[in-house]
């Protein structure tokens, strides 16, 4: 069954509980974006805010790493309770190690890729990780929009998957929400992540019912 992951990013900070609180039937995950400003132009938060989260609820944390050096921090974000790390393929010298140590370590190991990486650079990874993150915006900001051409990246993705009988999760970021969510699902996605689509959408009781009755 599909999932909808919630980026924080998008909540209002000065109401985190409540914010989660008011979303919590429509989703299956928290997603946490870490931003170091210097991969991506943009600073957010790191431990306290998992740690304030985790308080919050207790569904599963994806803690997506848009920093340099992600192996600096895999080990307390897994110590704070994140049950994903997610790393990109940009960032990581060695990634088969980071990708084995995240998972030796006890946590789902997803790899992410930006919009201008081809999948066919995952090629050697693919039979070790729990999952591939196709970036549908430029990583660093909530409420951008979905760059077009990342449904024929997907659709790629998903037949590799397919041709090389492997079961790893193909979760979506960026701009995702009532227009794109369900063609998404139909092409192979299986977590969604969205900032704008769960925080700022008044559809979210609907788009969440469309999913489901999808049986996808
Ligand atoms: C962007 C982040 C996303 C972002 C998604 O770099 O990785 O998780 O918060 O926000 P929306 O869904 O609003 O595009
Ligand atoms: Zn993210």
């Amino acid at each position: 069954m599909v999932k909808i992951s919630a980026s924080v990013l998008a909540a209002d900070f000065s109401n985190l509980k409540g914010e989660i609180s008011r979303v919590l039937p429509y989703i299956d995950e928290i997603h946490l974006d870490i931003m170091d400003g210097h991969f991506v132009p943009n600073l957010t938060f790191g431990y306290p805010i998992l740690e304030a989260v985790r308080k919050i609820t207790d569904l599963p944390i994806d803690a997506h790493l848009m920093v340099t050096n992600p192996e600096d921090h895999i080990e307390k974000f897994i110590d704070g309770g994140a049950s994903r790390i997610t790393v990109h393929y940009e960032t990581c010298y060695h990634l088969h190690r980071t990708i084995s140590r995240i998972r030796e370590l006890g946590a789902e190991a997803f790899v992410s890729i930006n919009p201008a990486t081809p999948v066919s650079i995952l090629d050697e990874i693919l039979p070790y990780v729990d999952g591939v993150l196709i970036m549908t915006v430029n990583p660093g900001f909530s409420g951008q929009k979905f760059i077009p051409t990342m449904f024929e990246k997907i659709e790629k993705l998903n037949s590799l998957r397919n041709s090389k009988g492997l079961n790893f999760k193909i979760q979506v970021d960026g701009g995702v929400g009532n227009e794109n969510a369900l063609r998404l699902v139909n092409l192979g996605v299986d977590i969604l992540v969205m900032g704008y689509g769960v925080f700022r959408n008044e559809q979210l009781p609907t788009l969440r019912e469309m999913l489901m009755k999808s049986g996808k």
